[in-house]
């Protein structure tokens, strides 16, 4: 079996100390960089944007997980590859024609996310899943860290690993908001792929520490 993987989410780091911080989870068992793009319209908040990614991924040596919290991102996806994104996940709640974007990121030479928010019904996925790379669900309402975790969730992962098994594709399943030791696995166990985790990882005095705990629950 393929590990599970753990993607820390940058929103949750130290800004004034962001190389240091890129420099942990370099350091660390952790897979991805988890990055957050929020526009102030999509979600009612503003993370960053292109040169503060183009400062991450200077340094960063793993692969980066853009999570776009954005209207209309058909816009920048071009963009988005040239700053060094790995995978592009948009919303499906901000997409009229996801099909045209998943193909306009896979031609940018991208792997192709599509996140759902928690009120958003697994089925919406039927006719795209074979296109799609990632999803990332949902488990808080997209703009903010420290949230805490929809219990809901665990009942769409089934849910999804149950479409990806009959549609026999190999997209991943990604679990977004209040992640941490108490929940990581149950989201596993559910058919989770990879866990993005800001505040519980960052919010500790021993990061290295909490990230290879969480990987090892999730592995185990
Ligand atoms: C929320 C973001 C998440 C967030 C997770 O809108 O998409 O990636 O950073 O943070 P925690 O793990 O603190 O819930
Ligand atoms: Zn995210």
């Amino acid at each position: 079996m393929t590990s599970k993987l753990i993607a820390p989410s940058i929103l949750a780091a130290d800004f004034a100390n962001l190389q240091r911080d890129i420099e942990m989870v370099n350091n660390s068992d952790a897979d991805w960089f988890h990055i957050d793009i929020m526009d102030g319209v999509f979600v009612p908040n503003i993370s960053y944007g292109m040169p503060v990614l183009k400062a991450i991924t200077k340094h960063a040596k793993k692969t980066i997980d853009v999570h776009l919290m954005i209207v209309d991102p058909d816009r920048y996806i071009k963009t988005f590859a040239e700053l060094g994104s790995n995978i592009l996940t948009v919303h499906y709640e901000a997409c009229t024609h996801l099909h045209r974007t998943l193909q306009a990121i896979k031609d940018a030479g991208m792997k192709a996310g599509v996140a759902l928010n928690p009120h958003t019904n697994i089925n919406v996925l039927e006719d795209t899943i074979a296109d799609i790379d990632l999803v990332c669900l949902m488990s808080v309402n997209p703009g903010f860290g420290g949230q805490s975790f929809i219990e809901n969730t665990y009942h769409k992962v089934t849910q999804l690993k149950t479409l990806i098994n009959l549609k026999n594709t190999t997209t991943l399943i990604e679990i977004d908001g209040g992640v941490t030791n108490k929940n990581a696995e149950q989201l596993v166990s559910a058919g989770a792929d990879v866990l993005v985790a800001g505040s519980y990882v960052f919010k500790n005095d021993n990061q290295i520490e909490t990230i290879k705990e969480l990987r090892k629950i999730a592995n185990n």
